[in-house]
């Protein structure tokens, strides 16, 4: 592993590669100002997360559920994307194969103009009709009606996210899963590396031949498998290699 924090391998090794893959989590929006879950002022220090993002607690109390994703839509909504998602944006059109992995559901990867992105954990920006299952747009900050409701058939809408006890997108997961397996790097960034089943991507990826690049604040249990590993704000050491990629070689 090298823990050098040096940029100069690590945009060899992007300069030389046709598939690549970002997994991105809380840390990345950390630099734009959205709190992540589990830092010392993490969202699970403060507040249960059985309380407010299970499918018992949505059952139990909609409205309390609503005015926390209402409190979080908040917080969201005047936010910019920082110089990390930026750089993720611009890779996508530099590379012939990039996708952008998310565990975020703030949606400041599309705001960045990322377009290829798969969203494990559902997008605070979309509701689902809990009858009908329909999924639309909304961008309402505050909500005009907590808790919300169908347009079309009066049932409760609930947010399009995933929440404690739910099962992710098949059709997500699965293509994640092939798509880690093709690559020749996998960049894992701001992520805790502790939630299942996105904690599993790098690995996969790295038992099919990619290697890991992990950037983060701290260690994570995924360090010891990363074969570069950044100390530091993803918002400063993407716009780094980025740099020294577009420096003639
Ligand atoms: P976490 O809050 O668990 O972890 C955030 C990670 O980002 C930590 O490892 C920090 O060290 C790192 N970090 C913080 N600021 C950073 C910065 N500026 N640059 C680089 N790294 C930074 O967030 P996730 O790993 O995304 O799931 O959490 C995964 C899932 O757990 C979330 O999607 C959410 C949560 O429960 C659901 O709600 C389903």
């Amino acid at each position: 592993m090298n823990e050098s924090g040096d940029i100069v391998p690590v945009a060899e090794l992007l300069r030389q590669a046709k598939k690549v893959v970002a997994l991105t989590g809380a840390g990345i929006s950390a630099e734009s100002g959205i709190p992540t879950f589990r830092g010392k002022d993490g969202l699970w220090k403060n507040y249960r997360a059985e309380e407010l993002a299970t499918p018992y607690a949505f059952d139990r109390d909609p409205t309390l559920v609503w005015e926390w994703y209402n409190w979080r839509r908040g917080i969201i909504a005047p936010v910019e994307p920082n110089p990390g998602h930026k750089v993720l944006a611009r890779w996508e059109k530099i590379f012939p194969e990039f996708t952008l992995i998310t565990q975020n559901i703030d949606g400041l990867h599309w705001k960045a103009g990322s377009k290829n992105i798969l969203e494990l954990h559902g997008n605070i920006w979309k509701m689902r009709c809990t009858e009908e299952g329909t999924i639309t747009d909304n961008h309402e900050s505050p909500l005009k009606e907590i808790p919300p409701h169908c347009p079309s058939c009066g049932a409760l809408l609930r947010p399009h996210v995933v929440w404690f006890g739910e099962s992710l997108s098949p059709l997500i997961l699965q293509r994640s899963f092939i798509l880690s397996s093709q690559c020749e790097v996998i960049l894992v960034i701001g992520t805790s590396a502790v939630v299942q089943p996105a904690a599993s991507l790098p690995l996969s990826a790295a038992e099919a031949g990619a290697k890991i690049v992990e950037i983060n604040l701290d260690p994570t249990p995924l360090t010891p498998y990363a074969d570069f590993s950044f100390r530091g704000k993803s918002g400063e050491i993407l716009p780094l290699i980025d740099k020294d990629l577009r420096r003639e070689s």
